[in-house]
Parts: structure tokens; sequence; C-alpha cells
């Protein structure tokens, strides 16, 4: 096959804030990629570590609900980087935001102060109604910092002996990679050979209060937290009833026990409220975020709490060269800024409840169950006739729709929120023809 290919031309930082005036900056972007997909893949296939079964497609550009290949197909992202691109692929206003702070300051390390910390500190506080906040990178980072959080708020406030603080995790949840969230983990494939793992760590049936209410009768005098995901992203978008989330907020209450809700995946606008708690009026006493708080420009994550939970933590007893870093701090609020400006929770309300109701009226014996929350959604696949979550993401791809299986059986759809009623509703009748062609 022979390729038409397109040398990188990025306009230089001057030309972009022209063009952005003038509103040429989209057209100006890049078209295509300067390698195929196939020279893409093989790449990374010789070079790279294989931690990953991507999916046979090769992102070269994106652009609010959008990718294209190097060789100039256009997709739907219905993944954002598995929740990460809510806002949408190079938002201007997050990339302007990105642009000017890089040419003035990137990184400090918390050695000194920065002028942006302390501002953005202030705005994330009061954005998401806490006190303090603890600025970290990746999601997996939140996680272990709210995790060595709750351990020493379990030994100074609560009273717990020292070596003794263990943490209540939910079966089929996913933190994270590192050791301290796959020893909280029961997924077989991300444990095997990996031990031993962290002890204090206690893991209960999901969706169930009552395993919690026992787990803490027996031991919750050694319990500091609870960690759990409002809904189980990875383990396939699994909501759990209704209730489950405040009554697991009160039962912690009852035990002194510091409830920790990880919103990596859920927050920030994703299943249709700022935060997937907000729709139980709960507000945890610690909360995880990441991915999207950048729009998945940088990795951003952070812990936020009260004054007394976040300064059980003394200086030089916990950080990272870059959390909290200026250029981070400038890209997230102006990530933070677009979800309330354009109304984003709103659109992902509105368009989630038509997506589901589409997505049930398709008549497929292939489909067992819909399910989801806002722009969070999955569709629990019933192989037939050799046809299974990865063939039917194949065909998805066919019809310009990228989406990935999560444990074998079950597609998750999350569009960046700034997705259009007219482009949901085009992406919809692409995924009916899939199912209506497929078997
Ligand atoms: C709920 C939850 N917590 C933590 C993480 C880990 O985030 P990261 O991959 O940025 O480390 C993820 C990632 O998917 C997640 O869904």
């Amino acid at each position: 096959m022979k390729l038409k290919l397109t040398i990188l031309d990025i306009p230089n930082p001057t030309d972009r804030k022209e063009q952005k005036i003038t509103g040429g900056l989209m057209a100006e972007r890049l078209e295509f990629g300067n390698i195929s997909s196939e020279k893409a893949m093989e790449l990374e296939e010789t070079y790279g570590a294989h931690n990953y079964h991507p999916l046979p497609v090769v992102i070269a550009k994106g652009d609010g609900p959008f990718v294209w290949d190097p060789e100039g197909n256009k997709y739907y992202d219905f993944l954002s980087a598995y929740s990460a691109i809510n806002q949408g692929h190079c938002h201007l206003k997050i990339i302007d935001a990105l642009i000017n702070q890089a040419e003035i300051l990137t990184l400090t390390s918390r050695a000194f102060f920065n002028n942006k910390l302390g501002e953005y500190e202030k705005f994330i506080t009061e954005y998401f109604g806490f006190e303090m906040v603890l600025p970290m990178n990746t999601g997996v980072e939140g996680v272990e910092t709210a995790m060595k959080l709750a351990r020493r708020w379990g030994y100074v406030k609560k009273g717990i002996e020292d070596n003794k603080a263990k943490i209540i995790f939910c079966e089929n949840n996913f933190h994270g990679r590192t050791l301290g969230a796959i020893s909280a983990s029961t997924d077989h494939d991300c444990r095997r050979q990996f031990g031993p793992f962290l002890p204090g760590v206690i893991k209960i049936p999901y969706n169930n209060t009552e395993a919690l209410e026992r787990v803490l009768q027996e031991q919750g005098d050694e319990v500091c937290a609870f960690i759990v995901e409002p809904i189980q992203g990875e383990a396939g978008v699994f909501v759990p009833d209704e209730g489950y989330i405040k009554n697991c907020y009160d039962i912690c209450k009852k035990y002194n026990v510091l409830f920790i809700a990880d919103e990596v995946q859920t927050g920030i606008g994703r299943t249709g409220r700022l935060l997937a708690c907000d729709y139980e009026d709960v507000k945890p006493d610690v909360l995880i975020l990441g991915k999207a708080i950048s729009s998945g420009v940088l990795p951003v994550s952070a812990v936020l709490s009260s004054r007394e939970i976040l300064l059980t933590i003394k200086p030089g007893e916990h950080g990272s060269t870059f959390g909290g870093f200026p250029l981070a701090c400038v890209v997230a609020t102006a990530a933070l800024k677009v979800i309330k400006d354009e109304k984003l929770t709103e659109n992902a309300e509105r368009l989630g409840k038509i997506f589901r109701a589409a997505l049930e009226a398709i008549d497929s014996p292939l489909i067992e169950i819909v399910r989801g929350k806002g722009l969070l959604n999955a569709i629990v696949i019933k192989p037939k006739d050799g046809i299974d979550a990865w063939k039917i993401c194949l065909k998805l791809k066919e019809k310009g729709i990228l989406a990935k299986p999560t444990h074998e059986h079950i597609i998750r759809f999350a569009p960046p929120l700034v997705i259009t009623e007219d482009q949901l509703r085009d992406a919809l009748a692409r995924i009916k023809t899939v199912f209506d062609e497929i078997l």
C-alpha cells in the first residue's frame, strides 16, 4: 500500500499564538503522521516491553472526540485514554495554557516554592470543596498516597498500635499497578509472580455493606480506611446498588474509619456528576483524583482531604519530584475550568441517558446487558459463534469507533465529554451496524 506521508510541521509558539487569535490553529494542525501504522506497530513490538495488548490501530492525531491514524482514517475515540480525555483531545484552551507556561517555567521540585502551586491548590480545593490537597502525578501515586495517609492517620489520630493498621478494599477493584495497589487487587493476572504483597490489606465483596460491617465489627479497632471506587471502572463499569456508597460511608463513620473514594476514573464529570459520590451526597474523607484533572495532557493526580487528616504527614515524609509542578498546576487549572465552562458534566448526564437507551434498543443475542452512568458505560457481551468482545472491537474500528474490551467479555464506551448529540447519534448508528452485521 502506498502512503502519502507528511513531515511533522509544528508551528513555533509565536505562530501558534497568532493562529489561535485568528482561529487558524486547528486548520494548521498536523493532518497525518510521519510513519505508517505498520511501522509504528512494528517498532513498539520490537523495542517496547510487551506489557499491553493494544487494538491494532495507531493514533497520530486527536481533536475533540476524534482521533486519526497516520493514514488519515478518522475515528471516534470511545475510550478517552481510560476516561482521562474528558475535555476532548488537544483542547485549545488547555494546550494554550500548557504552551504559555512551558515557555516560562516547567519544574522546580518542592525544594522551593513556586508561583503557581499555591494558586492551584486554592483553586482545586475550592473547586471540590476540600480544605487541602496533596498533589501527585499518576492515579496510582494518588492511591499510594491515600494508603500512606490512612495508615498515618490511623496511628496518629485513631491510636492504632504501630504497624498494625489495616485497609479494606473491594474485590475486583482496580487502583493501579504499584505493589501497594496490586496487594489490594484480586486480579490473578495483575498479581501472579509479583509477590510478596503488602500486609494489612483486607478484601471484601463489592456492593455488599454487610461484609463491610462484619469486618469492622471484628477488626474495626485496627482498620484505618476503606478504599472504594464508586463505580468499578476496570472491572467492567460495575455500578453498585443505589445507596451503597452512602451506607458504606455511614458504616465507616460508625467505626471511626476513613472513607476514601478512588475517583481516578469516575471523577471530573465522567458519570454525569462532578464526582460519582455526588449521586449519594457523600463527601469522602479522602478523595483521589487523576486522569482528567489535566485532560490527559500531563500526568496529574491529587489527594484531597481535611487539614486534620493531611497535616498528619510532615515535611520530608512523603512527596514526588514532579508532584505540584508549575506546568501541571496551570494545565490542571485550565482543564478543570473547561469542565465547568462547557458544562461537560451536564452533557455527560444527558448524553449518557440517550446512549444507554439506544444501546438497550439494539436487538442482538450478543448483548447481555448495558450498564453505566453518564458517559461511562459498558456492554456485557455474550459470545456466540466465535464472536467475542475483541472481535466486536475490531469491527467497531472498521466502522470508525475505537473501544477496548475489558475482562474479555465487556466493552467499555467512554467518549470524551465534549461529544455532541449529533456525533453521539452518528456513533450509535455505527455501533448498531456492527451488531446487525457481525453474526
Ligand atoms: C479507579 C482507578 N484508580 C487508579 C488508577 C491508576 O491510575 P494510573 O494509571 O494513572 O496510575 C486507575 C486507572 O485506570 C483507575 O481506574
